[in-house]
């Protein structure tokens, strides 16, 4: 039998990738934290109605979808988002407002494989259920910005949008949702010709068109130009002056805007208001993005929930800090491995490995049955810091040999400081 593959868009992650990976997800975690967003831990297989409820023909068309066995139609999970509004439909249903969650896991996507771009890849989710106000939109925007920052990377900038903004101009021209959902896909694919063929409406299309040239001196002129651009359409207009609001939230809370797209859609169907977006130089696609959804927990049968979120993609922020060479910042932690010399001494010295993990020091223990050079050769290859030999003769002193593989030295130890010795 030819050796397995993962299967395409999976991947096995090793090493320097695990690591970074689960780094970032650690400074998501301590993001939540700060915030006082909760942890809710949800499942990967949902009902495929509730999946595919409010997310919108392009996740719809990608998802994992089976029967199980006992004949019911589910799916792999392609974002948290509907998972996290059913919790906020039942479960929680009874808890105070606004509700702020946090959930971190994988996902799945069939889309087309590529660097940044897989079928299971890993996001860390944020919702705060509850609050119509700009306040909501501009705690999420600044806690996608405190995360990135806590992750260390440089350079990053964010876009914002508002939703309402198409919508409004082609609810007033009349167009049916599904219309208008499909022009939205489009222009979130940057498709614009193929979006704009799709209006019957001269007027609509050439308003549109205007949005999609309109270019600011900054962020604040863009928005007047909107407002300017879309006299007339007053549900444009005051998704604009939501915007405004939000844009001036944020910056002056020291959160700068990069940019503010007038034609800014995103790819799925669920959001009503402000949207946003996440990226770095080096990479050309986002990092993360979110906004509002005012109406989904009412879709999903709770009560009448305005909601803003946002996740986070783990995979292309570890990308992003692998091509920044963005150093880990991770409490340093001697590693130490622990050698017997003889047989003999096999027990003593795994009782000294135990000994050294209940003192928060990591610890390997030799199983390979190596002789001494050769454990030492391993241990230096793979950059332990310290060999710990236990052998007949220190033992009967309560001793053992403490080798620092990076310094080249070696000392005699007391087992009892051993820990305290290795940790300083
Ligand atoms: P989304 O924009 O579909 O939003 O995904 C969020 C992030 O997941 C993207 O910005 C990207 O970093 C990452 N991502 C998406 N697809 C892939 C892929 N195939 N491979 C690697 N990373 C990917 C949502 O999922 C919404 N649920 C966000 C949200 C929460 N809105 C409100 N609340």
């Amino acid at each position: 039998m030819s050796s397995f593959q993962p299967v395409r868009g999976m991947r096995d992650l090793t090493n320097q990738d695990a690591e970074t990976l689960s780094y970032v997800i650690s400074k998501a975690r301590e993001t939540a934290q700060l915030y006082d967003f909760q942890e809710v831990i949800t499942p990967v297989v949902e009902p495929l109605e509730l999946l595919s409820a409010k997310s919108g023909e392009e996740i719809r068309q990608r998802m994992f979808i089976f029967e199980d066995l006992g004949g019911r139609k589910v799916a792999l999970r392609p974002e948290f988002t509907a998972s996290i509004a059913r919790l906020a439909t039942t479960t929680l249903k009874n808890e105070p407002k606004p509700l702020r969650l946090f959930s971190v896991g994988s996902v799945y996507r069939y889309d087309e494989p590529q660097k940044g771009r897989y079928r299971e890849f890993w996001q860390a989710n944020f919702e705060l259920m509850g609050s119509s106000r700009p306040e909501a939109d501009a705690e999420v925007i600044l806690l996608a910005n405190s995360l990135l920052k806590k992750v260390g990377l440089k350079g990053y900038a964010l876009k914002l949008g508002h939703v309402g903004v198409l919508k409004g101009i082609m609810t007033q021209e009349g167009m049916d949702d599904k219309t208008q959902n499909a022009i939205l896909q489009k222009m979130d694919k940057k498709e614009y010709d193929a979006a704009l063929a799709m209006v019957t409406s001269e007027k609509c299309q050439s308003t549109l068109r205007g949005l999609i040239d309109l270019k600011g001196s900054d962020v604040f002129d863009t928005v007047e130009q909107m407002k300017a651009h879309l006299q007339g359409y007053e549900k444009a207009v005051a998704a604009v002056e939501d915007l405004a609001a939000v844009l001036k939230l944020v910056t002056e809370s020291g959160c700068p805007i990069e940019t503010v797209d007038p034609a800014f859609a995103r790819g799925l169907e669920y959001y009503t208001g402000m949207i946003f977006e996440l990226y770095v130089p080096e990479l050309d696609i986002a990092l993360g993005g979110g906004g509002r959804y005012d109406k989904l927990i009412e879709v999903f049968g709770g009560e009448p929930t305005p909601a803003v979120g946002m996740a986070a993609g783990i995979d292309r922020i570890s990308l992003a800090v692998q091509a920044q060479k963005t150093a880990l910042q991770k409490p340093s932690q001697k590693n130490v491995m622990v050698i017997a010399i003889k047989e003999a001494q096999k027990t003593k010295a795994l009782r000294i490995a135990q000994m050294l993990r209940d003192a928060d020091v990591s610890a390997e223990f030799e199983v390979m049955g190596r002789k001494m050079a050769k454990a030492l050769e391993d241990a230096d290859k793979r950059n332990v810091d310290y060999a710990v030999i236990v052998g007949e003769r220190e033992l009967k002193e309560g001793k053992v040999v403490l080798k620092n593989l990076k310094q080249r030295t070696q000392t005699e130890a007391e087992i009892a400081l051993l820990a305290q010795k290795i940790k300083v």
